[in-house]
């Protein structure tokens, strides 16, 4: 499926990929990262029925699929087509198709979105090489004496919260009104309308459980076990606290990126993802098969595909459209900025396509494989999910045979799976510089790198000593992802659809998009998605944050 690996579009100094398949890796290598494998799982989770095992994320993850296909997959081919007719970054790219407008503003929000969502991406992208130090070191196997009697307390209490039967403890009155909560929100009911008799019931529950414990004849294998189930939350923890840590791999993390970016787009991102994107996929795969032999995989097949009526409320809604927009790449310019690389001759339908496909793949395989780890052994994420990347997935492996090697192949290869998107997202904040600024490549990544980092250190910092520094109730780190999330990335990609679908004329996307290559139905059916369905559906996540906003 590759053309020839000659450097058809190397000519002009900006560079170029060799052949299509190295824009399909490089655009997919954007794509697949943190969103995928942490967010995905994680917000499905979030919004199956309240975070509650019971309900599931049927509907999540239909509506999911459904704003790939009708939002996310026309407006990336709307970027690859703006990117490959302007060959230019997203600011230059709009000046070129529209001179004297203030459209380029559109490619200035993206880059300046870009600048920002990569300086808080960066330091996750940091955990992920914490993490597979730490696999590597067979720490999660390693430590598990520093987990105390105290955490085993907690643990049993918080797991007795959670049985339904533990709701038979409650005096009468809550009780019954409480039948359609779940255990952990009725006792927190409880507690909060009679504190007082709450204090006393929790003190004696709690040491009618920890004599049982002790007393059972399993005692020492079901607390080898408990500590084994704690100790990554408490390493995370740990992890998050420790500024030089998240500052320092911060940093290694920068320099990894601009080390690709600098090497330049064909010899540095294609010859990279090249390797790296085949091998994500062949680990993932081997990580599926792996999980779908244990007993929870019908479970958490059930739980992720079977939509179920009233799992659904407005702000899954606008989760599931905001995840498509962030898990795609777009909205920001990334995939303009692939696609001015991209020769005259490749078919770009087929290439979003491609891209498209590859990134909801790994995002319902990362699930998959989450899910039916939780389901097989029974974990309960008590916080939402948040970090379960970082501490459910250790417990998971550590409790397979051979866990401790698998666990250090998928902190690498997730390590990977972020290299490939910082890489694209600094890249479209450095195309701006080469392009417009007329700085060299080696300069504009520097110099980028360099800021974004100092930009993204408050990020670093916002698990430790800026801890209580809050805007608005969230810390930079918070504001960062909640600005570039919910309002950046959807304005950019709202913008774009506009612009390709009412600006530009049929006979402009035809030059780019031949009947040969898009025949007549799809492509009426394609500016139809980007001229009314895409915009309203971005409208309606708009509306509905500023109403939720509004309500809290
Ligand atoms: N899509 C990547 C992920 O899922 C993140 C990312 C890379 C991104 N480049 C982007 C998100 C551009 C929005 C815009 O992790």
């Amino acid at each position: 499926m590759s053309e020839p690996s000659a450097p058809l579009a190397t000519q002009d100094a900006r560079g170029g990929f060799g052949s299509r398949l190295g824009f399909i890796l490089a655009a997919s290598g954007s794509a697949v990262g943190l969103g995928n494998l942490w967010k995905f799982p994680y917000a499905a989770y979030a919004n199956g029925g309240g975070g509650g095992n019971e309900q599931g994320a049927g509907s999540f993850v239909l509506i999911y699929l459904l704003a790939v296909l009708l939002v996310g997959l026309p407006i990336m081919l709307a970027e690859i087509l703006i990117g490959r007719r302007t060959r230019r970054n997203p600011v230059g790219a709009f000046k070129a198709l529209s001179p004297g407008t203030p459209w380029k503003l559109v490619g200035a929000l993206g880059v300046f979105t870009g600048f920002l969502l990569l300086s808080y991406y960066n330091v996750v992208a940091g955990w992920t090489v914490e993490y597979a130090v730490k696999s590597v070191g067979g720490e999660f196997s390693a430590r598990t004496s520093e987990v105390g009697d105290s955490d085993l307390r907690d643990r049993l209490w918080s797991d007795f919260r959670a049985t339904p039967d533990s709701l038979a403890q409650l005096p009468a009155p809550p009780a019954p009104t409480s039948a359609l909560l779940t255990p952990a929100a009725a006792w927190a009911q409880f507690a909060a309308a009679h504190p007082a008799a709450y204090a006393e019931l929790e003190a004696e529950l709690r040491a009618e459980l920890w004599q049982a414990f002790i007393l059972d004849p399993d005692f020492a294998a079901l607390s080898a076990t408990l500590r084994k189930e704690i100790l990554p939350g408490k390493l995370f923890n740990e992890f998050l606290a420790s500024p030089l840590r998240q500052v320092g791999w911060a940093l290694f993390f920068m320099c990894l990126s601009v080390g690709v970016v600098i090497a330049g787009v064909a010899r540095g991102i294609e010859r990279w993802t090249k390797i790296l994107m085949p091998l994500l996929f062949i680990l993932l795969i081997v990580l599926l098969v792996r999980m779908l032999t244990l007993e929870g995989a019908g479970p958490a097949l059930a739980f992720l595909f079977v939509p179920r009526a009233g799992q659904l409320c407005s702000a899954s809604l606008l989760a599931a459209l905001g995840q498509a927009f962030f898990s795609l790449s777009l909205g920001m310019g990334a995939i303009i900025t692939y696609g001015s690389y991209l020769t005259r001759r490749t078919n770009i339908a087929a290439a979003a396509c491609a891209v498209t496909l590859m990134d909801t793949m790994i995002a319902i395989i990362a699930a998959i494989i989450i899910f039916a780890a939780i389901f097989s052994y029974g974990l309960v994420m008590q916080d939402g999910g948040a970090g379960n990347l970082f501490t459910a997935i250790p417990v998971i492996f550590m409790k397979i045979p051979g866990g401790t090697y698998l666990c250090v192949v998928f902190y690498v290869l997730i390590m990977f799976a972020a290299l490939t998107s910082t890489i694209s997202l600094l890249e479209t904040v450095v195309s701006y510089f080469i392009d417009e600024r007329g700085w060299s490549r080696r300069k504009a990544t520097t110099a980028v790198g360099a800021a974004v980092f100092a930009v993204g250190l408050p990020s670093a910092l916002s698990f430790s000593v800026l801890a209580d520094v809050q805007f608005f109730g969230r810390s930079w780190f918070e504001m960062a992802d909640y600005l570039c999330s919910n309002w950046f990335l959807p304005l950019g990609g709202l913008l774009v659809a506009l612009f390709v679908g009412w600006r530009m004329t049929a006979k402009e996307l035809r030059e780019e998009l031949p009947p040969a290559q898009l025949p007549r139905l799809p492509f009426v059916l394609w500016r139809a998605l980007l001229s009314y369905v895409a915009p309203a559906a971005v409208l309606v996540v708009m509306v509905g944050i500023l109403v939720g906003a509004v309500q809290a």
